[in-house]
């Protein structure tokens, strides 16, 4: 695991958008998981404007969504296809029908979410996971207790996730109980993981993944296992890792050839 403790989410979004375009440029149809939140806005403004800038191309490219509301009808402005479409997808040249996301209106779920597995396996996997994390620990809508091993499900959301979500709803009563989320077995299957966090409601939570023992009751834990996962987090959401000096010192010290 390496962190990287930035100035803010500008830089934060820099550093992200630099290990995708990289990638991009390496291989044009690299496979991208998406995840929405407010964490990874400032990577999708970033990648949005190389596009714009200097003609970033996503025409190869795939993305698969991180996770999804279940029972929000096609095309509500919340479900999590439609938030990935405006922030992102359709902001760059990457083909709409590149762009996958579980579906969380089928009337056989599981089903749903097998021919989600299926599909990423179908695409060669993912190269490049973008994920944020929950106040809770949760990596996509995976909360404590879920199974290092699993898979695409149906998942039931914990009410301080739903209170923490509700922001972008009219009301509380408006956020769905059920979910379907990339199991944690599958965001291990990506080939690099870049997870952001950002403010000081985050600090507990990124302490928790980072340092504490690796269990169910934080999702994000296990992280700790990936084989390439990098940790961008501002100084408030690092304010309470016990090695932030040493996280410092070895970033400021890494060899360029490295790269992230
Ligand atoms: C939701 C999403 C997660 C995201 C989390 C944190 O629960 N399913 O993928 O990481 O929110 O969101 P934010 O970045 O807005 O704090």
């Amino acid at each position: 695991m390496e962190v990287v403790i930035l100035p803010g989410s500008r830089q934060i979004g820099r550093m992200a958008a630099d290990a995708v375009e990289a990638l991009v440029r390496r291989k044009p149809d690299a496979v991208l998981g998406l995840a929405t939140g407010s964490s990874p806005l400032p990577i999708y403004d970033e990648l949005a404007l190389r596009h714009e800038d200097r003609g970033l191309d996503f025409g190869r490219a795939h993305g698969f969504a991180l996770d999804e509301y279940v029972g929000l009808p096609a095309g509500h402005p919340q479900s999590y296809r439609e938030v990935i479409r405006k922030e992102f997808t359709d902001r760059v040249n990457i083909a709409p029908e590149n762009v996958h996301s579980p579906d969380g209106t089928a009337a056989d779920l599981p089903a749903a979410c097998q021919y989600y597995e299926d599909a990423i396996k179908e695409r060669g996997g993912i190269d490049l996971q973008i994920l944020g994390v929950g106040t809770d620990g949760h990596i996509g809508f995976n909360e404590p207790g879920s199974s290092f091993a699993s898979r695409t499900r149906i998942k039931t959301l914990i009410e301080q996730t739903r209170r923490d979500n509700a922001r972008f709803f009219s009301s509380l009563a408006d956020v769905p109980h059920h979910v379907i989320t990339q199991g944690l077995g599958t965001i291990m299957d990506a080939r690099h993981v870049v997870l952001v966090a950002t403010g000081a409601q985050k600090a507990q939570a990124v302490r928790d993944f980072v340092e504490g023992p690796v269990a169910a009751i934080c999702a994000a834990s296990i992280l700790q296992f990936h084989p390439h996962a990098t940790i961008l987090l501002d100084e408030a959401a690092a304010s309470s890792l016990r090695l932030a000096d040493y996280y410092r010192h070895a970033y400021d010290n890494k060899p360029d050839w490295q790269g992230l």
